[in-house]
């Protein structure tokens, strides 16, 4: 491979330079995006592996990033269980027949990702063969607890009050379900794997609306089975959520290689409540792409000043970067993070 710098990071080995990589890297704040988008819908996108490796490709073309990440999304994985899923311009995803009893998880139906999700796994075949060993591509998933949360909330949801309750009130259910989609996450995830991506990540975006109780108990023990699964497929797994800060170490019982920060914590001081087993990725705030330039630069340096030194740091966002984000500074991040980190590992090596 060219740029290998993602994958030994991943690893915990050395690197020339920092590697990064933006979660939702192709997305709204890119016209080219948006012109794709124009003329289709998110779900006919995910589903035809030539646009969705036009998408993938379109960030990798445009700035100097160290990894592709298939373009996709977390949710679709449901359709094939037997939910009715939409993407609402404006609202975001809808579920037309949220799971709301214990008759319903029964009902929901576990198709392997060869059969549910034939259209991704082309799409990274296809995406591979376009890099051609420029730089990996990651795969990725919901992990269980995430895609519980919208299968039962039925979209987006402040307070989580049905999948909580749910959880709470039909603990038997809950197991089915979890176990449901651990069973499906487990097997799309080597599927990915065995399609060509070359690292995975695994999005527990919601579970940081648990208490670290209900976390240990309801959640974490299915994000483990999937990470697991994932990597015994040979490559490594990244674990991501927000609002996990107060967990850190259960984190590290996910088994995942890496562990995805948000930007509420400074990452040395996440890093050190982690413990030196696992790598870290993060954690820009992602709104600080919207200040001038002369302000990102600054806090960009603080991120690497207290990873310097240290094998394993992958740098992104704490979060998706957001629509409007000024693409001229994505192009300038990811320059400016390779060249103050090659700076910082010549001065230490002097
Ligand atoms: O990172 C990438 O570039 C790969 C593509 C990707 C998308 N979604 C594309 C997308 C990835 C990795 C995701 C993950 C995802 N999807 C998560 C976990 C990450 C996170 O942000 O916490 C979640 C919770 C979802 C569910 C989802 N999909 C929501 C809530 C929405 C609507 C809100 C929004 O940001 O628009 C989506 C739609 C979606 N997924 C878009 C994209 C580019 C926007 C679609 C559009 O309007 O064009």
């Amino acid at each position: 491979m060219t740029n290998d710098r993602f994958l030994r990071a991943c690893r915990r080995e050395p690197v020339d330079a920092t590697p990064i990589w933006l979660m939702r890297q192709a997305g709204r704040y890119m016209a080219e995006y948006r012109a794709v988008r124009a003329q289709h819908t998110m779900l006919d996108v995910i589903r035809t592996p030539e646009l969705a490796c036009e998408i993938t490709l379109q960030p990798v073309d445009a700035f100097e990033l160290d990894a592709a990440i298939i373009f996709a999304d977390i949710l679709p994985i449901l359709i094939g269980m037997g939910l009715d899923l939409d993407f609402v311009k404006g609202e975001g995803p809808a579920i037309g027949n949220p799971i709301a009893s214990p008759a319903d998880v029964d009902a929901l139906r576990t198709p392997p990702a060869a059969e549910n999700l034939p259209f991704t796994l082309d799409a990274i075949r296809l995406v591979r063969r376009e890099l051609d060993g420029r730089i990996p591509l990651i795969g990725f998933s919901g992990a269980p607890f995430t895609l519980a949360s919208y299968a039962i909330e039925g979209g987006g949801s402040k307070n989580h009050v049905k999948v909580k309750t749910f959880m709470h009130a039909e603990p038997d259910a809950w197991a089915r379900l979890m176990d449901k989609l651990a069973q499906v996450v487990g097997d799309y995830l080597v599927a990915q794997a065995e399609a060509g991506a070359q690292a995975l990540q695994v999005f527990d975006s919601w579970a940081g609306i648990l208490s670290p109780r209900d976390y240990r108990e309801k959640a974490l023990p299915y994000a483990q089975r999937v990470v697991a699964r994932a990597q015994s497929a040979g490559v490594p797994v990244i674990y991501f959520g927000t609002d996990l800060n107060g967990m850190l170490p259960d984190l590290v019982q996910t088994g995942a290689d890496v562990i995805g920060v948000d930007w509420r914590i400074a990452i040395d001081d996440a890093w050190a409540r982690l413990g030196p087993v696992v790598a870290v990725q993060g954690n820009l705030d992602p709104v600080t792409l919207f200040a001038p330039w002369e302000r990102i630069a600054p806090a960009v340096d603080d991120i690497l000043a207290r990873t310097a030194g240290r094998a394993g740091h992958i740098f992104n966002l704490g979060h998706g970067i957001l629509p409007g984000t000024p693409v001229d500074h994505v192009r300038r991040l990811a320059e400016y993070v390779h060249e103050r980190s090659a700076a910082l590992q010549r001065e230490s090596e002097r």
